[in-house]
């Protein structure tokens, strides 16, 4: 099965399983956006929505894709926000946005399952308008090196969603080499982390003026 067939059939039950990964990136996400307002908004991999309603909020205009048609419609069904335009796409191919055209990209949870991050973070310099700002929040790699995987229930089997690791290093160079800036690094873990390595790989770039 391919990572967007997966998410797919994970669809139904992405927004109500047990997932403080997914909850704790929801916080951060609001911690680090909330207080910010733009004009357009350019949001990778959104899944069901989690996080578009706030992005809603603090652009007048956002464009959201994703390559999973089952997220996409949950997203759709849960928002109806007229300022958010949802998108299938493959982020590993051309994004559907023109050049210099958004102020602010975010990608939450999605990267782990990309391979090539050059393209990613060339994509991102491209849209992105001069001082423009990208917020990436991840699976901390360190939770990787310990097994933790984006994985969900099907018929009663495990199913464990093909992913990468990318280093921190990998995620700070590889945007460098795009042009890309970084203004802030932030590791979080979640009320039950006790004891734990960061859950959470919360990364700030600007876009140079
Ligand atoms: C773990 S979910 C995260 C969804 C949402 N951002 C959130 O934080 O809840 C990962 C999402 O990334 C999408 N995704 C993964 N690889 C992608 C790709 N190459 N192109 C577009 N979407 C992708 C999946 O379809 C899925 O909806």
């Amino acid at each position: 099965m391919r990572i967007s067939e997966h998410y797919s059939a994970w669809a139904a039950a992405y927004d109500s399983d047990r997932n403080l990964t997914r909850d704790l990136d929801a916080l951060v996400t609001r911690e680090l956006l909330g207080a910010l307002r733009v004009r357009s908004i350019l949001e990778l991999g959104c899944g069901t929505g989690k996080n578009t309603a706030l992005l809603a909020q603090i652009g007048a205009q956002v464009q959201a894709l994703d390559f999973a048609p089952g997220m996409l419609a949950r997203a759709r069904a849960k928002l109806r926000a007229t300022n958010v335009t949802f998108t299938e796409a493959d982020l590993t191919q051309p994004w559907p946005c023109a050049d210099q055209a958004v102020d602010l990209v975010v990608g939450n949870l999605v990267l782990e399952h990309i391979a090539d991050l050059g393209f990613i973070f060339a994509e991102v310099a491209r849209v992105l308008a001069p001082g423009g700002r990208c917020l990436i929040s991840e699976l901390h790699p360190f939770r990787q090196y310990l097994g933790a995987q984006a994985t969900f229930t099907q018929a009663d089997a495990q199913i464990r969603i093909p992913a990468y690791v990318h280093h921190i290093s990998e995620f700070i160079h590889t945007a460098a080499a795009a042009g890309l800036t970084l203004t802030a690094l932030h590791e979080r873990w979640h009320a039950e982390d006790q004891g734990k390595p960061p859950r959470i790989l919360a990364l700030l770039f600007t876009k140079p003026s």
